[in-house]
């Protein structure tokens, strides 16, 4: 793709991902539409309906991204929530796929999210790229293998497609670390299960910087994994953030507590992946949180988008600085991609 920035339509785009990925297109001087399931109510917002999908909606787009996907942490896992967690991902990127295909003018790449639960529940200290195997025994894993099967129209169609499997997203604007501060600013911080149970988490900065870099980086298709490349034990996680925080994390919640209060999720919230990003790696993709106190500390930093904010592209050269330099106010703060011009 050329290195001009061109229209983006995005799926999802309401949400933590979503929110920080359209304002960093929008700086660095894409058109953003935003694909939404109420009546639309801005300018950059379509109304569009999953169940009845409109190519036109899609049509002259150079990128499509789907962030969509109902929360998984705030309700309870009945059956019917189950079947709406599965629907709400399966069934958008495969009305999305079709939406793609059937364009009349497709777009040239499908950027869509999926999770690291598709390598499983827990996979202990083995370190798992992009050509490891699935895993399977819970509702993500299906779910995540029938979310990268979905976009098979757009593929078949000669749209390049990317299915980015994310793993824990660090913002303190929302997902489970956002859960955890209250907890451990009262000084109330726990390890969970054994401790040892890997966690792949990637600055908020980082996932969106991934984002932007695929939607330039010629050739890309496929899977890639969307983490820090230094995964670490939840007992490493959580006492990083009690150093961050300052506060200590004394107590050790193991599955036997965490099973009933989280139900059949425990293992799927807790479970440990040791997930590297080795494709980006290959690619020169360059992580600005590597490991886990840099990324806890610019979730906590969180979101700010200086007009010198960092690049997303580390192959393209650093907008120009004004004489003085930014100043201080003006650094980045987690590494979200800022303006390109
Ligand atoms: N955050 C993470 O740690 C993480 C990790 C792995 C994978 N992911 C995946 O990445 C995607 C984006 O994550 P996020 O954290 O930005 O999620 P989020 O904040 O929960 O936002 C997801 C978006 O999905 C749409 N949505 C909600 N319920 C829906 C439903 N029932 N049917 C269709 N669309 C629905 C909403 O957009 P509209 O209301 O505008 O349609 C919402 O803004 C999700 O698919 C998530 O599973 C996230």
């Amino acid at each position: 793709m050329d290195g001009a920035p061109g229209r983006v339509v995005i799926a999802g785009g309401s949400g933590l991902i979503g929110t920080a990925l359209c304002a960093s297109y929008r700086d660095a001087g894409y058109a953003v539409t935003r694909l939404v399931r109420r009546p639309a109510g801005q300018p950059d917002e379509r109304c569009w309906d999953p169940a009845a999908p409109d190519p036109a909606l899609v049509d002259g787009a150079d990128i499509l991204v789907n962030l969509a996907g109902a929360p998984l942490g705030d309700r309870r896992w009945t059956a019917s929530y189950r079947e709406t967690v599965r629907a709400s991902r399966v069934g958008t990127a495969q009305a999305l796929a079709r939406m793609a295909a059937a364009a009349a003018r497709p777009p040239a790449r499908f950027l869509s999210a999926s999770g690291i639960r598709f390598y499983g529940i827990d996979r202990g200290a083995e370190v798992l790229t992009e050509d490891s195997a699935p895993g399977d025994g819970g509702l993500l894993p299906s779910v995540a293998r029938e979310w990268e099967a979905a976009t098979e129209p757009a593929s078949a169609a000669g749209v390049a497609v990317c299915h980015l499997r994310l793993g824990l997203v660090l913002a303190r604007e929302g997902g489970l670390l956002a859960r955890l501060l209250p907890l451990f600013r009262l000084g109330l911080g726990a390890r969970f299960g054994t401790g040892r149970e890997y966690w792949s988490y990637v600055s908020l900065g980082d996932a969106v910087n991934a984002f932007r870099y695929l939607s330039k980086r010629d050739g890309a298709a496929g899977p890639y994994n969307v983490t820090a490349p230094e995964p670490v034990p939840n007992r490493e996680f959580t006492a990083a953030l009690g150093r961050a925080l300052r506060r200590p994390v004394p107590f050790s919640v193991p599955f036997a507590v965490l099973r009933p209060v989280f139900g059949g999720i425990a293992a799927e919230v807790f479970g440990g992946l040791r997930v590297i990003p080795a494709r980006l790696a290959d690619d020169g993709f360059v992580c600005r949180h590597p490991d886990v106190d840099t990324a806890i500390a610019a979730a906590l930093a969180g979101v700010r988008r200086p007009r010198w904010a960092a690049h997303a592209d580390p192959h393209e050269p650093p907008p120009a600085v004004p004489r003085g330099g930014p100043g201080p106010a003006a650094r980045p703060r987690n590494g979200i991609a800022g303006p390109a011009e």
